[in-house]
């Protein structure tokens, strides 16, 4: 890929987006809107599949793609969906979210990638979350890039060992790892959607410029179909003005496709991790859960 940076006139974010942060020049009201539309329970499901597939993408670490993945995952199968979380990243935090421990696993989406024999059904794992399975990952996943690279269809390993899986699932959630390279194109490449998380601080803007990049990238060369569902706001603190401020920014850089819910910072997100358990079970009638559950309804009515 190419290094981080921006182009003028390049992307589709305005300019200002690329060295992040508070734009220079642009108002920040740190208004925020509470006078949205209610957000519609979604209809009970009679029947299921075919999947949307969902990449939880940020090139940046540490900005809450697992833990959306995880709770929002949690939070749609409460609604009664199948739901099935990807973790592609080769920490296997998304894994360890779940309780499972990766290093102690001999199938891993690793040997789904390298392996013809090896079927997606041998490596999913259900998990104490009703309509809720998991394909883990451990360090093994590092060196499938490394043995992608030099492969015919690279892009489209990750889609080819979904297919067969997906007439099961109603989602399909893919958490990435923090990098725009080989693994993260896969994800993009299987999914017909994307969802930002965005850390709701000082430097949350940079880099978006160069995620736009690769996702526009993505949707002329190799998935046509693949759109933006919506930029998630999350580690918001509404009792300080910054926190308010760059929200107000994120929103005015990216409108309508911002998500109505906002994710507040709380303790309760790493308890429920350490836990190994989804907010939705761990804290179920906490601000938190409440606001997956939201981000739930959101994502269904997109
Ligand atoms: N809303 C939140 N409030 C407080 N801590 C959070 C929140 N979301 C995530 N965290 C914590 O922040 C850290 C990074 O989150 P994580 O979801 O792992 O980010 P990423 O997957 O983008 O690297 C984790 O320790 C997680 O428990
Ligand atoms: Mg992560």
């Amino acid at each position: 890929m190419e290094s981080e940076g921006f182009e003028p006139g390049e992307s589709i974010a305005d300019a200002p987006a690329a060295d992040g942060v508070l734009f220079p020049g642009v108002e920040t009201s740190a208004v925020v809107s509470t006078t949205a539309p209610a957000i519609p329970e979604p209809d009970p499901l009679t029947s299921h599949g075919p999947a949307r597939v969902i990449a939880m993408v940020n090139q940046k670490g540490g900005v809450g793609k697992t833990t959306s993945t995880v709770s929002l995952g949690a939070a749609l199968a409460g609604y009664g969906r199948r739901v099935l979380l990807v973790d592609f990243d080769p920490q296997g935090a998304l894994s360890v979210a779940l309780g499972v421990n990766p290093n102690e696993l001999d199938l891993t989406v690793y040997n789904l990638l390298t392996q013809a024999d090896c079927h997606v059904g041998d490596v999913i794992m259900s998990t104490d979350v009703e309509n809720l399975d998991l394909l883990p990952s451990n360090i093994d996943l590092s060196a499938a890039e490394v043995q992608l690279v030099s492969e015919v269809g690279r892009e489209h390993a990750l889609g080819r060992v979904l297919a067969p899986v997906l007439d099961e699932y109603d989602i399909v959630l893919i958490d990435c790892q923090p990098s725009l390279g080989l693994l993260t194109l896969n994800a993009l490449t299987a999914s017909s959607g994307v969802i930002i998380p965005m850390e709701t601080e000082y430097f949350a803007l940079r880099g978006v410029a160069l995620l736009q990049d690769t996702i526009q990238k993505v949707t002329s060369r190799l998935n046509p179909g693949l759109q933006i569902i919506g930029v998630l706001a999350t580690m918001y603190d509404p009792r300080t003005l910054h926190s308010r401020e760059v929200l107000s920014t994120v929103q005015q850089a990216f409108g309508d496709q911002v998500f109505q819910t906002v994710i507040n910072r709380t303790v309760k997100f790493p308890d429920a991790a350490v836990a190994g358990e989804p907010i939705t079970t761990f804290a179920p009638t906490s601000s938190g859960a409440d606001a997956y559950r939201q981000l739930a309804r959101e994502v269904l009515a997109r």
